[in-house]
């Protein structure tokens, strides 16, 4: 093994080489600057291979002793950051074999019988996947509790419902924030969904095909919180699908945390006026003294673009990869890395902003009933006498061309008008024209009235309740 060599690099690979590596492959190689973030995860991994190697005789229980001592030690060291990695290693295997012969001398070279970077990388990535996909739950739930707290203060609160951003239907404004939370539930459960699929240990599957020394790839796969050693050890170093998957699931995240954000954008407009920020929350303009601006949400919107674009780059590179393990798959890292970065500062952020909102019922209600937003309930009650809706949809058109044209409300039209526009309208269809009547008269399930709402909103808190219980579960020995 070449520890040392004439530039002083800890390279674990340098015994059939003459000289060191030149200079631009050393620079293009070196990923120890963004995957130091794996070392406790490698030394989680580490102590379960030592201690596999002493039940296979490979260490006796002496030099285990040592071993797992340095381990604590360097463990230690590196949270402190008393050990970092030098621009001489290559990456955080390479730093942490550095560590180890620092603190053991040669034993600290027994450590890597029967182990590959190739297993270990792809497990350190496991470990921290798992223990970060559980950081970006809590946040997320965070980001749900706010909203639904505000849905709670909101369930009877009339909001004109939107399609195409036209007026459509009056809606309960809880309901509405409620539509935001359906999709972080759903993205919690894709969570815990992957991180079923990611509880595999590919440790003991080596450079690709196992190894000749008797280990216990079930007893490290156990010992490391896994569910279970790889099938096949080919597929163990080759596999990246759990790092598309959690791309998938947190561009995903990032798409809704975009939704949410332009929705919070309008919202705030001084053309819509709905909400308005707390200025802790807000930011201002360093030439209109009079901006409040919504940064917050701007920047949830703009990040769904990097998020999005770490799954088509991770998609990208392992397309057309032969396998087992290719260098291209070091490229798998960062995008992580920044994804679960990106959201751990963004979540956190955005449930602030929702908590800390005041949402303008006044002018939301006043807002509800404006477009024709009632001319459903007309065309409903219609249809309530025996009407067929067809004709139902044909006559309510005509009464709301007739308010535009007279620029009146449905309701404002005389019961001699009505009778021309249809024999089948009386001034009785006044009951149906109302937004408290409107919201009133939707009792089906996941409907927008306030029983449904309510409903809705006991289940939603349930579930979040749920989902706290498994975010802060330990999955990962530390
Ligand atoms: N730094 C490498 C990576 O992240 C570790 C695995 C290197 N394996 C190898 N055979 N060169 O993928």
């Amino acid at each position: 093994m070449n520890v040392s060599d004439s530039e002083g690099a800890t390279r674990l690979w340098g015994g059939r080489f003459a000289g060191g590596p030149a200079e631009a492959l050393a620079r293009l190689s070196v990923s120890v600057q963004f995957d130091w973030r794996l070392a406790p995860y490698d030394l989680i991994g580490s102590r379960a291979h030592a201690r596999v190697l002493a039940g296979a005789g490979l260490l006796d229980p002496e030099e285990l002793g040592q071993i797992l001592a340095a381990l604590d030690d360097l463990d230690s060291a590196c949270a402190t950051g008393e050990f970092r990695p030098t621009v001489e290693d290559e990456d955080v295997h390479t730093a942490l074999e550095r560590g180890l012969l620092e603190r053991l001398g040669t034993l600290g070279g027994k450590l890597r019988a029967g182990r590959s970077r190739n297993d270990q990388v792809a497990t350190d990535l496991r470990l921290y996947l798992r223990d970060h996909a559980r950081g970006v739950a809590v946040a997320l739930i965070e980001l749900a509790d706010a909203l639904t707290e505000q849905a709670e203060r909101n369930v009877d609160t009339p909001a004109p419902g939107l399609t195409h951003v036209q007026h459509a239907q009056p809606v309960s404004f809880g309901h509405w924030l409620l539509a935001h939370v359906q999709p972080l539930l759903r993205d919690l459960e894709r969570l815990r969904d992957w991180d079923g699929r990611a509880a595999i240990s590919p440790l003991g599957s080596g450079a690709l095909a196992g190894s000749s020394l008797p280990l216990d790839p079930a007893a490290v796969a156990k010992e490391l919180g896994f569910q279970a050693p790889a099938p096949n050890s080919m597929d163990a170093v080759a596999d990246r699908d759990f790092v598309a998957e959690f791309l998938f699931v947190t561009a995903l995240i990032g798409v809704h945390l975009s939704r949410l954000g332009e929705e919070v954008v309008l919202w705030t407009s001084t053309e819509f006026g709905w909400v308005e920020l707390d200025d802790a929350f807000a930011t201002g303009s360093s030439i209109m003294p009079q901006k409040k601006n919504a940064d917050i949400a701007e920047l949830a919107r703009g990040k769904s673009g990097r998020l999005t674009g770490g799954l088509v780059a991770v998609l990208t590179m392992l397309k057309g990869l032969p396998l087992t393990y290719d260098r291209d798959m070091q490229e798998d890292k960062e995008p992580v890395f920044d994804a679960v970065e990106t959201l751990r500062l963004l979540l956190p952020a955005l449930a602030g902003m929702i908590a800390t909102m005041t949402v303008r019922v006044d002018r939301l209600a006043a807002a509800a009933p404006v477009g024709f937003s009632l001319a459903t309930e007309v065309a409903d009650w219609l249809v309530r006498k025996g009407v067929p809706f067809r004709d139902a949809h044909e006559i309510t058109g005509q009464l709301v061309a007739l308010c535009s044209a007279r620029e009146c409300e449905l309701e404002d039209v005389s019961d001699e008008d009505l009778k021309v526009i249809s024999e089948h309208l009386d001034p009785s269809v006044r009951e149906v024209l109302t937004v408290s009547s409107a919201l009133a008269s939707r009792t089906t399930p996941g409907s927008t009235g306030p029983g449904p709402v309510a409903e809705q909103l006991a289940l939603v808190q349930h579930r979040l309740d749920t989902w706290r219980q498994w975010a802060i579960e330990k999955v990962v020995p530390r």
